[in-house]
């Protein structure tokens, strides 16, 4: 599976985000995704910027010449609404199963709020699922249920991001944890459960940080590889690409 995050992608490629093309960017990444083609792509949130018609067509197109099956979450920056009209509900990544692999994808987005938190009947149905459940899970949002370090990014955190993890942990079915939001990359343990961050694929935050401020693009950007093997083992790698 890849997994990539955070590709602000705009209306056009000559509107930039913090000057950055964020179509060229992705096109790049896709590139090296291709040399190691992926059974699936997951997109764990913020695939358009603006939120526009014009950004998902271009996701897309961008996506087609892989020729692989893709799913995707909301972040903060998509419109859950023209995500659905454009592509149908079965892009957003609800529930796949492969073999003893199962991948839940829940929305941690709110319309018009930048934290992230999740609907009290997401929660219920992913219990419920969990407890009946003897498949190897993989549960996928958009916002990080770890704080970096950086304040400006941790105050758009996942609320409950505590009793979140708990709930993952207690199961003893989820084995990892996928996020994007904070556009970097991270692999931390918390009890049974890996936590893991995919970068974003046109522009690094680095953390902890004071802020955006310091930023100079043009960033390393980048994606993460992960293998689930039949057994029900797991390993994972962040792809980097020097910046453009
Ligand atoms: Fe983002």
């Amino acid at each position: 599976m890849a997994v990539l995050s955070d590709l602000h992608l705009t209306a056009r490629p000559a509107v930039r985000f913090r000057g950055v093309d964020t179509h060229t960017s992705l096109e790049r990444v896709l590139e090296a995704v291709a040399a190691v083609p992926p059974d699936v792509v997951l997109l764990t949130g913020d695939l358009s910027h603006d939120g526009s018609e014009q950004s998902y067509r271009a996701l897309a197109s961008l996506l087609a010449p892989l020729g692989r099956p893709w799913y995707a979450l909301a972040g903060n920056h998509d419109e859950p609404a023209e995500l659905m009209r454009i592509f149908g509900p079965e892009r957003l990544l609800d529930d796949l199963v492969a073999g003893r692999w199962r991948l839940r994808g829940l929305t941690s987005a709110v319309p018009g709020r930048l934290e992230g938190r999740l609907g009290t009947r997401d929660r219920q149905r992913l219990l419920e699922d969990l407890t009946h459940s003897d498949q190897d899970w993989i549960v996928a949002l958009h916002h990080h249920p770890v704080a970096t370090g950086s304040g400006w990014i941790d105050g758009s955190m996942l609320e409950g991001a505590e009793g979140f993890l708990e709930l993952c942990a207690a199961s003893g079915r989820v084995r990892a944890v996928l996020y994007g939001h904070i556009h970097d990359a991270r692999d931390v343990r918390r009890g049974p459960l890996a936590l893991y961050a995919t970068p974003s694929t046109c522009l690094a935050f680095p953390h902890p940080s004071p802020g955006l401020d310091d930023l100079h693009p043009p960033t390393p950007v980048g994606w993460r590889r992960i293998l689930l093997h039949p057994d029900g083992h797991h390993e994972t790698e962040v792809h980097w690409l020097p910046p453009a």
